[in-house]
């Protein structure tokens, strides 16, 4: 039931936060440490990992190129983020000390399964993400990390998507806590901050009419382009790819850094821009993030800028702005995405489309 929402889709994007809680529910000891009750390879199995691999198609590719940020800081293990389909056609380096992650939503992507299969002819440990008990990938797997958002209907990911987030943050957590290479007190601190995430989202979806009026103005667009940096750039990619699902519109997503090897010849006047602004305060993140809004800019990009509370740097290069709440930038997807997601779903409902069934496209991909 769609409980008086228009769309399976919208009514997924405002149980997020509900979603996230959930996911997060009963993840600590009484003695404050990280515990994942499904994960069945011991503790010993993983402080002999020295390498992942993490595998996954569409959305959930998105998932795990920002599980690479927070894996590789947290715990200094090495990670590549594989398409499925691409994984076992370039003869991966695999040994017994390869932890394969494979995230999907529905345990069932074919392309995710064969790629699993292929690990473990090859004896390295599996560990699956997902979101449908006893589905295949799962029971494929040497241990499984349940995300709980429930069933998702619409075919464009979203509650599945912020709860994928959510099992990376943990698996990474837990792996810092097994190895090591963080203080509990840190791991205790992330874990209160992953735990203010559902109102975080919260916030931005009461928010969502702006987003729609947003929406509204570019109803009329040919081509949308997304930009991100850091833990941004993935989202950026997520953004682009509802658009395209959804709306059939042609959308891009770049690392801003990018720009000025290729893509900034795209911009021309009007073109809308939405750009994915790291938190203040990081490296040089924020400001480069600023010059390369201020590049599309001035070649006549119309930017809308998803910027923090109180970040008025931003403001002197910004057609439009979305505020996001203050969080970390590892942290930062979880909030990021939701105004994309809002922002798909308007435009395809503007022009008709049927939202949670669009064209040439099935919610699990049984074949390869
Ligand atoms: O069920 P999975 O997570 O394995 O599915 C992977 C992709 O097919 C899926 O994320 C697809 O890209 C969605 N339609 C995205 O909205």
């Amino acid at each position: 039931e769609k409980d008086g929402y228009d769309w399976f889709m919208r009514k997924e994007i405002f149980e997020q936060p509900r979603a996230l809680a959930d996911s997060l529910l009963g993840r600590r000891t009484p003695t404050g440490e990280l515990q994942l009750d499904e994960m069945r390879l011991s503790d010993d199995e993983l402080r002999d990992i020295d390498k992942m691999i993490i595998i996954a198609a569409g959305t959930s590719f998105y998932a795990g190129m920002v599980a690479k940020y927070a894996i590789e800081h947290w715990t200094r293990i090495p990670v590549e983020v594989e398409l499925a389909s691409e994984f076992r056609y370039r003869d991966p380096i695999l040994t017994q000390s390869t932890l394969v992650v494979a995230i999907s939503q529905s345990g069932e992507t074919a392309d995710t399964l064969q790629a699993i299969r292929h690990a473990r002819v090859q004896r390295s440990k599996v560990l699956a993400i997902c979101n449908t008990n006893g589905s295949t990938i799962p029971r494929e797997s040497d241990g499984v990390i349940y995300t709980h958002a429930g069933p998702e209907i619409g075919v464009a990911s979203t509650k599945g998507y912020l709860t994928q987030l959510i099992a990376c943050y943990l698996l990474a957590l837990y792996l810092a806590q097994v190895k090591g290479t963080r203080y509990g007190d840190e791991i205790s601190q992330v874990i209160d901050q992953l735990e203010e995430m559902p109102g975080h989202v919260q916030t931005v979806l009461d928010r969502a009419d702006q987003v729609y009026a947003l929406a509204q103005e570019h109803v009329g667009t040919r081509s949308v382009l997304f930009l991100g940096r850091h833990a941004g750039y993935p989202v950026a990619l997520e953004g682009a790819l509802k658009l395209k699902e959804i709306a059939y519109l042609h959308a891009e997503g770049f690392a801003a850094g990018e720009l000025k090897h290729g893509p900034i010849a795209l911009i021309e006047d009007g073109l809308p821009v939405l750009c994915i602004v790291p938190p203040r305060g990081r490296d040089q993140l924020h400001d480069k993030m600023i010059s390369g809004i201020q590049e599309v800019r001035a070649r006549g990009a119309r930017t809308i800028c998803l910027a923090e509370e109180g970040d008025d740097s931003i403001t002197p290069y910004a057609d439009a702005m979305i505020r996001l709440p203050n969080v970390p930038v590892l942290l930062q997807p979880l909030v990021a995405v939701v105004p994309l997601q809002l922002f798909a779903c308007e435009i395809a409902t503007a022009l008709g489309h049927d939202v949670d069934q669009p064209r040439n496209l099935a919610k699990s991909v049984t074949v390869e």
